[in-house]
C-alpha cells in the first residue's frame, strides 16, 4: 500500500535498518521494485528526480501506475520527488500525492537552505507529505574526491538545520557521490562523522549514490544509521544487463522480451539489496496472519 516515507523511515530508524529508495523511470522498474518488495516481505521507495521526469517519467503518468501497483501489495511502499529544486514542480508532485518530496538546497548557503527547505515543509505537511533535505553536498561520481572533507555533512549544523526547517529525513554526506565511480574505486565513508550525525540527530538519515558503494560500506552505512539508500546507476545497469545476456543468447528477441528480461534483471537485483540492507522480512504478514487465525 501507498505509504508516507516518514512512517516507512520511522520504523527503520528504530530498528536500524535500511530501505532502498530506486529511481524508477517506467512501469518495469516500478513494478520490479514493488513485486521484489512483496516476496521479500520489505518497505520500498519508488522516486525519480525532475531531470528523469522531464525526459521520459512524467510525474502524470507514473503517478496512477505507481498507486495502483502499491494498492495491490501488502507491504509499505512511499513515492518520492528525488532531487526537488524548483518549487512549482514540487507543488505539483505534492498535489498529485507524493508521499515524501525531497528538497535539495544543498548548493546553496546554509541560510538559504534553510529558508527554502522551511517553505517546503510547513506547504508538504499540511498535505500529509513527508519531506526530505540535504545538508552537506553529495556530488558526482566522475569528479568525487573523497578526501575533500569541506562538503561533508557538519554535525553541529545538521542539529540547527532539522530544528529550523522540520524534515523528517535528512541526506548526509559522508565520501559517497552520484553515478559511476572510475573502475576499480570503491568510496571511503566518514562512518565517525556518520556515527555522530546519527547520535546528535536521532532520526532518519539517507545516503545519496548507493551505486558502487560496495557491499561492506552499506553494511557498515546501515550499522551507522542511515535508513534510506538511494540506487539508481546500479539499478540502471542491471536491467540493462539483463537486456544485453538474453539478446546475446537469442538476437531476435523481440522489445516486448527485452522489456520483461529488464524487469526480471531488475528485480532480481533489488531482491538482495534488501537482504545486504537487512529490510527483507520486516513485513511478515503471512506468519503474522496465519498466527492470528489460530
Ligand atoms: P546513484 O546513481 O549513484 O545510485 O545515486 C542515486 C541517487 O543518489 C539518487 O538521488
Amino acid at each position: 500500500m501507498l505509504v508516507s516515507m516518514k512512517a516507512i523511515l520511522e520504523d527503520a530508524n528504530k530498528h536500524y535498518y535500511g530501505v532502498m529508495a530506486m529511481n524508477s523511470i517506467n512501469i518495469e522498474m516500478a513494478r520490479a521494485g514493488i513485486l521484489a518488495a512483496e516476496e521479500e516481505h520489505s518497505p520500498i521507495i519508488i522516486q525519480f528526480g525532475p531531470g528523469q521526469m522531464k525526459k521520459h517519467a512524467h510525474a502524470e503518468e507514473m503517478m496512477p501506475v505507481i498507486k495502483e501497483l502499491a494498492e495491490r501489495v501488502f507491504v509499505p511502499v512511499a513515492l518520492n520527488l528525488d532531487h526537488g529544486t524548483d518549487f512549482y514542480v514540487i507543488a505539483d508532485c505534492i498535489n498529485r500525492g507524493f508521499t515524501n518530496v525531497m528538497f535539495d538546497g544543498s548548493a546553496l548557503s546554509f541560510r538559504e537552505n534553510i529558508k527554502r527547505t522551511s517553505v517546503v515543509t510547513a506547504l508538504a505537511h499540511q498535505k500529509g507529505c513527508s519531506v526530505e533535505g540535504e545538508l552537506g553536498h553529495v556530488g558526482q561520481a566522475v569528479n568525487s574526491d573523497d578526501t575533500d572533507r569541506d562538503l561533508y555533512t557538519n554535525p553541529d549544523l545538521a542539529v540547527e538545520f532539522v530544528k529550523k526547517t522540520g524534515i523528517d529525513a535528512l541526506a548526509v554526506a559522508i565520501g559517497t557521490a552520484h553515478g559511476a565511480y572510475p573502475k576499480g574505486k570503491i568510496p571511503k565513508l566518514d562512518f565517525e562523522r556518520l556515527v555522530q550525525l546519527k547520535s546528535a540527530l536521532n532520526m532518519p538519515l539517507v545516503l545519496h549514490g548507493g551505486s558502487g558503494s560496495g557491499e561492506e560500506n552499506l553494511r557498515k552505512a546501515i550499522a551507522g544509521g542511515i535508513n534510506k539508500i538511494n540506487v539508481c546507476t546500479d539499478a540502471f545497469e542491471a536491467g540493462k544487463q539483463a537486456m544485453l545476456a538474453v539478446l546475446k543468447e537469442d538476437s531476435s528477441l523481440d522489445y516486448m522480451n527485452l522489456c520483461m528480461a529488464a524487469e526480471a534483471g531488475i528485480k532480481s537485483f533489488v531482491k538482495d539489496y534488501m537482504k545486504i540492507i537487512g529490510s527483507a522480512g520486516r513485513y511478515c504478514y503471512g506468519e503474522t496472519l496465519a498466527a492470528g487465525y489460530e
